[in-house]
């Protein structure tokens, strides 16, 4: 059991969990994340590992809610325990001195590049980070990111807060005027694959961070397939990180779309899970 040691609210539907957990908190890198289930026969639910503290031993996980799991996680408080913490898990980013870094990210994508921003900046790295959400309310982790990062723009789609428009638009006037070595995105399909496209034009670099359905998080199910450079990959264990310019984002698209009615009706209360029984 790990109890939540403290949760903020940082958006509508969205919130950031301390959570104590020693072990995970010892060996967690950039990139890492963690599978946790709520309940006996609750669902299985992968969440970015954002950032730790091993001296505390604890990690920091945000979570948006996107169904019912992930609304069940957020409606949990401090002092409530969670039944099961499997990770650190998948293949950490190299964090390494590259020149230039550009971390964009969208959404809950924001938690992923967060300690990568944190690392990558101790690694010497120039880190550029443009940070995107719909509207100024949804827009989360900004100061966390910002001591992390020599620069950082903000975008919303409607203008409330930051540039008026997509995190893309940001990236093809920083890869103009810095040159970087590496772009990496994290967040929605679209726009990783959009990050991808900008970066590819400029021949530089990019790295994604992809999340199709995960079950085990151990590479045993082979539910989070998905195809790279023309070969199957398991996000769980071969990523989540990948080339980006490899990486085929319309057959992720599908993939995720493919348990949408049960995921509905799960939601109503009208499926319940006979795993295991
Ligand atoms: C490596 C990885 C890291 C992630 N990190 C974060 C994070 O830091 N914060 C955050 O809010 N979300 C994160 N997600 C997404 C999160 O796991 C899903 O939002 C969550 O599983 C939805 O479950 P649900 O029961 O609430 O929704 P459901 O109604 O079951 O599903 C809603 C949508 O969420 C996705 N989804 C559902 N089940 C899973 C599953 N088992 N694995 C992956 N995706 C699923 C599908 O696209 C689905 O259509 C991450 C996903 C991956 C793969
Ligand atoms: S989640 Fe089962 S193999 Fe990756």
């Amino acid at each position: 059991m790990h109890k939540i040691l403290e949760k903020r609210n940082l958006a509508p539907k969205v919130n950031s969990f301390t959570i104590e957990a020693p072990q995970i908190a010892q060996s967690a890198q950039a990139g890492h994340f963690v599978v946790l289930r709520l309940s006996e026969k609750g669902e299985r639910i992968p969440l970015t590992i954002a950032d730790w503290d091993r001296q505390r031993g604890t990690i920091l996980l945000v979570c948006q809610t996107f169904g019912k799991t992930s609304e069940l996680f957020n409606r949990l408080d401090v002092g409530d325990e969670i039944l099961d913490l499997l990770g650190p898990l998948g293949t950490p980013i190299e964090v390494k001195n590259y020149g230039t870094v550009v971390l964009v990210g969208g959404g809950v994508g924001v938690p992923a590049i967060l300690c990568k921003a944190k690392e990558l900046k101790a690694e010497g790295n120039k880190v550029i980070s443009i940070i995107g959400a719909q509207r100024k309310e949804m827009l989360i982790l900004r100061e966390e990111m910002a001591s992390h990062s020599d620069e950082i723009y903000c975008t919303t789609d409607d203008g409330s807060y930051g540039r008026a428009g997509l995190v893309t638009d940001v990236l093809k006037e920083v890869i103009s005027s810095d040159k970087p070595d590496l772009v990496i995105a994290v967040g929605p399909v679209p726009m990783m694959r959009a990050a991808v496209n900008v970066a590819k034009a400029s021949d530089i670099p990019s790295i994604v961070s992809l999340n199709p359905i995960m079950v085990d998080g151990t590479g045993m199910c082979g539910c989070c397939r998905v195809s790279v450079a023309g070969e199957t990959k398991f996000a769980c264990v071969d990523g989540p990180a990948f080339d980006g310019a490899q990486v085929d984002f319309e057959e992720l698209s599908s993939r995720q779309r493919f348990f949408r009615e049960e995921e509905a009706r799960s939601w109503k209360g009208e499926h319940q899970c006979q795993c295991g029984k």
